[in-house]
């Protein structure tokens, strides 16, 4: 019998020119928690979807408990009891829970007509142990992203999965969900399920994982213990040099307020909320997943606007009805969810670059192509896009890069004030720092940027000023360099620091 339940060898896949698998290896324990790590583009996702045969490989083997095994589709590595969680939702969203869990795997009678009561009745049962606030008759498209997720783990689950595979299932949660799918995963383990875990954060290795695999630019860089592999190593593994940093130094100078926020409302999603932000300035909006942070930013943005209050910019009262009022002002959002809000799959890589504003580019009436796409190559050079091919469409770049697309494209525009709703989400550890640069080169530029995270360290590292939102309302306004991690948590939670401890 062999050691291993999974094992991947010398695996080869191509897209056309492009090599995302270059001979990778992987050996996955019985009943471990195994992470897999690399920068955006490594190819964490392609590996994955090699293993669950959503790809054919072009060459390398894969052995299963042992046996060599190839799969054509996923049908066949579902049936092998392999199940994946894929980076980007695949779900149905306006199909219910029950629906979505049976999916391909319907209960039938003699007749083949559906059995939907003991499909109700098994989806509960499935999903109960995971979460207690599913109802399973509910449409997908009402559940939050943590809930989906859970749903596409009961989903597993009833297809007898031994083996789970993640891909960055942490991204869009918070640090309460966060910490319930630890759980649920550590549970699954104990009951000897096999798992693979793709993430950029280091906090869910350490929590997790007792072995780590890196990828670096399609390769295997290698695998180690957890416990046994520094922090330092282990960035040099999946970057190739050493940081030394962070975040880096700051040099902008804070200006006068440009942007007013004045007591806005939204019925049903945050009410009375004012703060104000400068030139130079970097201002984080935080607090707990569901507070309101991006409902505001989407208000401000004129994707929502407020019911009542008022935004004052550069001095005067201003009314935007629309993103296109917002950007005419100069200020730009960079959505949460970028895949559905800022990208378009039908028009090539450069043309989501500039699309935004294409005023730049047109000379005597035509669009100047050859502009456009110096302009789009710089400023994918800036976000170090790893791109093969920028006339390619969006889709066939890995799920950072995606991101970082939507970035460059805010950058095309003049802006005076840049809104960066979770800026490095799923954005690996080398190319964050990057970002961060990016960020304070437009602050010191006079750029005014209010960025969400929900990261800790991020705040503390980049911002002037903090801002943490509860309930939709604000709970208070900090100096990074007075407050502490404890300060912030306690007043997103609204736990009174009082008595000391
Ligand atoms: N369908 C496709 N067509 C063409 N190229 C693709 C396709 N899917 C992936 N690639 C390329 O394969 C490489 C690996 O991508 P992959 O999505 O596996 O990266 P990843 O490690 O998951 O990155 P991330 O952390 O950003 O999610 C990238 O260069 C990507 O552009
Ligand atoms: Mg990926």
């Amino acid at each position: 019998m062999s050691d291993y339940i999974l094992e991947l060898q010398d695996v080869v896949k191509t897209f056309g020119g492009v090599t995302a698998l270059n001979g990778v290896h992987f050996q996955l324990k019985k009943g471990e928690i195994h992470a897999l790590m690399g920068e955006n583009g490594a190819g964490k996702s392609t590996f994955i979807k090699v293993i669950t045969g959503v790809h054919r490989p072009n060459s390398g083997r894969m052995l299963l408990e042992g046996k060599e095994v190839t799969f054509k589709s996923t049908d066949e590595s579902s049936k092998m009891g392999i199940a994946a969680i894929y980076q980007h939702v695949t779900a149905f969203p306006d199909l219910s829970v029950t629906e979505n869990i049976f999916m391909g795997q319907e209960i039938k009678n003699k007749f083949g007509i559906y059995k939907w009561a003991e499909m109700t009745k098994k989806a509960k049962e499935l999903i109960e142990p995971l979460s207690s606030d599913i109802d399973v008759n509910k449409a997908m498209s009402t559940l939050s992203v943590a809930q989906q997720q859970l749903v596409e783990i009961a989903k597993a689950l009833s297809r007898n999965a031994r083996i789970l595979i993640m891909d960055e299932p942490t991204a869009s949660l918070s640090k309460n969900e966060c910490e319930q799918l630890y759980q649920i995963t550590e549970r699954l383990r104990d009951e000897g399920v096999s798992i693979i875990f793709i993430t950029h954060k280091f906090e869910d290795m350490y929590r997790l994982a007792t072995r780590v695999t890196v990828f670096r630019d399609a390769q295997y860089i290698g695998n180690w213990d957890v416990d046994k592999i520094s922090n330092n190593d282990l960035i040099n593994a999946m970057v190739g040099r050493e940081l030394t940093a962070m975040y880096p130094e700051k040099t902008a100078k804070i200006g006068d307020v440009i942007m007013e926020v004045d007591d806005i409302s939204k019925e049903g999603y945050f009410k009375n909320i004012s703060f104000n932000v400068r030139k130079g300035e970097i201002l984080a909006l935080t607090g707990l997943v569901g507070a309101g942070r991006t409902e505001v930013c989407q208000s401000i943005f004129g994707i929502m606007p407020p019911d009542s209050g008022k935004i004052v910019f550069e001095g005067k009262t201003v009314n935007i009805k629309s993103p296109i009022d917002a950007l005419k002002l100069g200020i730009g959002l960079l959505p949460e969810d970028r895949q559905t809000q800022g990208l378009v799959n039908e028009l090539p890589i450069y043309q989501n670059v500039t699309s935004a504003d294409m005023s730049k580019f047109i000379k005597g009436g035509v669009v100047d192509t050859k502009e456009e796409q110096k302009k789009a190559i710089e400023l994918c050079q800036k976000i170090q896009l790893k791109a093969s091919d920028i006339s390619a469409p969006p889709s066939s770049l890995s799920g950072g890069n995606q991101q970082k697309v939507v970035f460059a494209k805010l950058l095309n525009c003049d802006l005076k004030v840049l809104i960066l709703d979770e800026p490095t989400k799923g954005i690996d550890v080398g190319a964050k720092y990057s970002i961060y640069e990016i960020m304070n080169e437009l602050a010191a530029s006079g750029y005014a940027i209010i960025m969400v995270s929900s990261e800790m360290p991020e705040v503390f590292g980049m911002a002037d000023r903090i801002v943490v939102l509860r309930n939709g309302r604000v709970a208070g306004e900090f100096d990074p360099k007075e407050a502490t991690q404890e300060t912030i948590l306690n007043a997103s939670l609204q736990v009174k620091t009082e008595g000391g401890h």
